[in-house]
């Protein structure tokens, strides 16, 4: 193949082209990303969580007492908050038994490092309530003990630091009053010390650094179907997620378990901030999922949020962009401060909607918040949706509204199989440029319960350079999902699986790491030859060549997707190289393939150099110009 690039000849490009796409799926939040190590930890699991698939599935989830001579009972008479009704009373006649909560499928500790719990107590009745805290192992034995003290009559926090002398992966968390009497405890808790970047209420520091590493350029969260939720009470409201733990309030996560809120808005836009991430909130266009108001639990009005409450609704988007950007004179920016962040946030782009049956409701309800938002915001940058995408269809209603609103980027989705990728890289070229712009929110080459692999991998790879060269018009991407916990995974495939103590990122985790580090804001026009000009050839082997005009750096991006080795000549034309030291990358291996990582190596460059393409392989070659 014969690449000739112009230099002189480029466009720019969104130097926001790779984000990524948080939603709490597979259970990416609690008991994932969100570093709690206790499950339950509020008693506010519910068996509608379930839908009565789980009966033990309810506000004693993941707890059990342990020994004699204590009930645990649950009671909801004097919570420390309402959105936070149940806690447990542990009534003692004589000391002994502990309640005991076994994590999320256990709770993994390591030797000598600092774990923080925390708890709501209150004496009930007796005098002098301590509480002795252990980690125990499977086998019995105690990794760490200390004491915590009961207040008498209102509910009060207290706290230990447990130091385990040993690792282990299947601890639990008990907890033992030590006196006769009548307890009651709420909000317990166990986190690292060690989080990322070290924040309270933060998250695993593992997975959130192999996040980080990608690089991304903004981060879209709550979800997907989590961001609109499949009934009127199960859209995801930002104000229940932000504010002191208990006072958030928890609910039903549609994918068929429980939300904490523990990971709310507060700890997206902090981590956001931590990764050098534009924030990118989606709120539900006032539908939820397919328009379905009376959904599993919304006993609402069939279709969307009713026309006499939007204007509460849309105060509620208003508010968030206060929230985030306001200074802390302004009231919801206080409250943004007294969380610990007088800065504001900056925040410059709001999605509406996700993936939305594109109906009358749904444009009368995307419409009023559209024009509030413009009114009200200008400097916020809205992201409607056109609904959802299947081989064959397309987004004709969808885009009829975006365009005739001038809305100015709309949030496109599909999961096709890898074909799909193969065979439509001029999807963006047809595009109108006069239209709004594209943030492709949700893709991924899908084989459905397939784990990815080097051949679903490299049609991603394949796709993002015709991403690239469209860089004019889409504007951002994110792949999904992000995130699946293994034994938990309700989807698939996805970018990064994870269990308790392992992260295992995939080959298609590599591929967006790639082209995270590797991006430009302005693409170079360019052109291939390919000897073998059948079709099938042609659409196998695919390249993009981008500048970034800070470091002056040209990266040359090929793909090949064919079983044999292809020799690519590259001609830079108008293009003056600062020395003859390129860096290449390589990823390759058999399409089966999971487990890949590139290869870094230095080459030799100049105005005319080839590289051979390996079969199956994402090359990338950068070069310092002048
Ligand atoms: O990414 C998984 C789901 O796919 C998202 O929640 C939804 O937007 C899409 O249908």
């Amino acid at each position: 193949a014969a690449i000739s690039v112009q230099g002189a000849n480029a466009k720019p490009i969104s130097d926001l082209l790779l984000g990524i796409f948080f939603e709490d799926i597979n259970y990416a939040a609690d008991g994932g990303l969100y570093a709690e190590l206790v499950q339950n930890r509020d008693f506010e699991y519910a068996l509608s969580d379930k839908e009565g698939r789980d009966q033990k599935w309810n506000s004693t989830y993941a707890w059990t007492l342990k020994g004699e001579q204590t009930a645990f009972t649950m009671d909801s008479a004097a919570p420390i908050h309402a959105n936070n009704p149940h806690y447990a009373v542990l009534q003692t006649t004589t000391p002994g038994a502990s309640l005991v909560n076994s994590g999320f499928d256990g709770i993994a500790v390591r030797k000598g490092e600092q774990y923080n719990f925390s708890l709501f107590v209150k004496q009930l009745e007796g005098k002098g309530g301590k509480l002795l805290v252990r980690l125990v192992a499977k086998n019995g034995e105690v990794l760490a003990q200390a004491n915590v003290q009961a207040s008498s009559g209102t509910w009060k926090t207290s706290r230990a630091v447990l130091v385990p002398n040993a690792d282990a992966t299947d601890a639990t968390l008990e907890l033992q009053p030590l006196a006769a009497g009548r307890l009651a405890v709420d909000v317990i808790s166990l986190f690292p010390q060690n989080t990322f970047k070290g924040r309270i209420n933060g998250m695993r520091a593992d997975l959130a650094q192999v996040i980080a590493d990608i690089h991304p350029r903004f981060v879209r969260f709550p979800g997907g179907c989590v961001a609109h939720g499949d009934g009127l009470h199960n859209i995801y409201q930002w104000k229940n997620t932000i504010g002191p733990l208990q006072a958030r309030k928890p609910q039903r996560n549609l994918w068929g378990y429980h939300q904490t809120a523990g990971l709310g808005y507060f700890e997206y836009f902090q981590f956001c901030e931590d990764i050098g991430a534009q924030p990118l909130p989606v709120i539900a266009a006032g539908v939820p999922c397919q328009n379905s108001g009376n959904g599993p639990h919304g006993g609402g009005q069939q279709g969307g949020i009713p026309m006499d409450q939007m204007d509460e609704y849309i105060q509620d988007i208003l508010d968030l962009v206060e929230w985030a950007n306001g200074d802390a004179t302004t009231k919801w920016g206080k409250l943004r401060a007294a969380a610990g962040h007088p800065k504001p946030f900056n925040l410059k782009y709001i999605g509406i909607g996700n993936e939305d049956l594109i109906t009358d409701v749904f444009e009368e309800r995307f419409t009023m918040i559209y024009h509030a938002l413009k009114e009200k915001h200008p400097e916020i940058t809205v992201i409607g949706t056109v609904g959802p995408f299947y081989e064959g269809t397309d987004y004709e209603e969808g885009w009829e509204i975006a365009s005739k609103l001038k809305v100015p980027m709309v949030d496109e989705h599909y999961y096709v199989s890898p074909g799909w990728f193969i065979n439509n890289q001029d999807f963006y070229d047809r595009y109108d440029r006069s239209k709004p712009k594209v943030y492709l929110g949700e893709y991924a080459a899908h084989v459905p319960g397939r784990a990815n692999n080097l051949e679903t991998a490299l049609a991603e790879a394949l796709y993002l350079t015709a991403i690239e060269r469209n860089g004019d018009v889409v504007s951002m991407t994110s792949y999904a999902p992000l995130l699946a916990k293994e034994g938990h995974t309700q989807w698939n495939p996805d970018m990064i699986y994870f269990n308790n103590t392992e992260v295992k990122p995939t080959v298609g985790y590599e591929v967006q790491k790639l082209y995270g580090h590797n991006s430009g804001n302005e693409y170079l026009t360019a052109s291939i030859n390919v000897s073998n000009n059948t079709e099938v050839v042609k659409k196998r082997i695919a390249f993009s060549v981008v500048r970034d005009s800070k470091s002056k750096d040209v990266i040359v991006k090929m793909v090949n997707l064919l079983p044999v080795t292809v020799n690519a000549s590259v001609v830079l034309k108008d293009i003056t190289l600062a020395n003859t030291k390129g860096v290449k990358t390589v990823l390759q291996g058999k399409p089966d393939d999971k487990n890949l990582k590139p290869v870094i190596s230095d080459c030799t460059v100049s105005e005319n150099f080839s590289s051979e393409l390996p079969p199956y392989s994402f090359t990338i070659i950068r070069i310092q110009t002048k």
